[in-house]
């Protein structure tokens, strides 16, 4: 009886840190894709599709276990570039600062 009651309270606090943990995780996620909706990305880009630019889960794909990856795109987010995923221009976005650009390539190679 005794050891079932601790057990029973053991589990209700792994619940409730388990719980809060996955709500930390996805208000981290939400408010990164605020900031991607926030610095006008969502109007060319998707997570899942391609809009003007290649979808988001696309561009993880083909960084996947790049290591260099995250500060050639930090670069390429901010100046702009093209050529990598066809003949459309992704223009310079002079109003994201390198540590926005930082946080944005990283939810963005985050997609799965
Ligand atoms: C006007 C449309 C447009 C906007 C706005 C835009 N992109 Fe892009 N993006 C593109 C296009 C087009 C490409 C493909 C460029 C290429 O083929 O090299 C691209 C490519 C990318 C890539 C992959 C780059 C590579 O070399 O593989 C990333 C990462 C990216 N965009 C992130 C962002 C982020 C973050 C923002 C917001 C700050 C943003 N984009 C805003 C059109 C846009």
């Amino acid at each position: 009886m005794c050891d079932l009651y601790i057990m029973e309270a053991v589990m209700k606090k792994v619940l409730v840190a388990l719980f809060a943990l996955g709500a930390l995780v996805s208000n981290v996620a939400m408010a990164n894709a605020d900031l991607a909706k926030s610095k006008n990305c969502m109007a060319c880009h998707a997570v899942s599709n391609k809009v003007v630019g290649p979808s988001f889960k696309d561009v993880a794909a083909k960084y996947a276990g790049q290591k260099d990856a995250e500060a050639k795109l930090v670069q390429k987010v901010i100046k702009g570039g093209v050529g990598v995923w066809g003949q459309v221009p992704m223009p310079a976005n002079p109003q994201v600062s390198e540590a926005d650009a930082q946080t944005l390539v990283k939810w963005v190679l985050s997609q799965k």
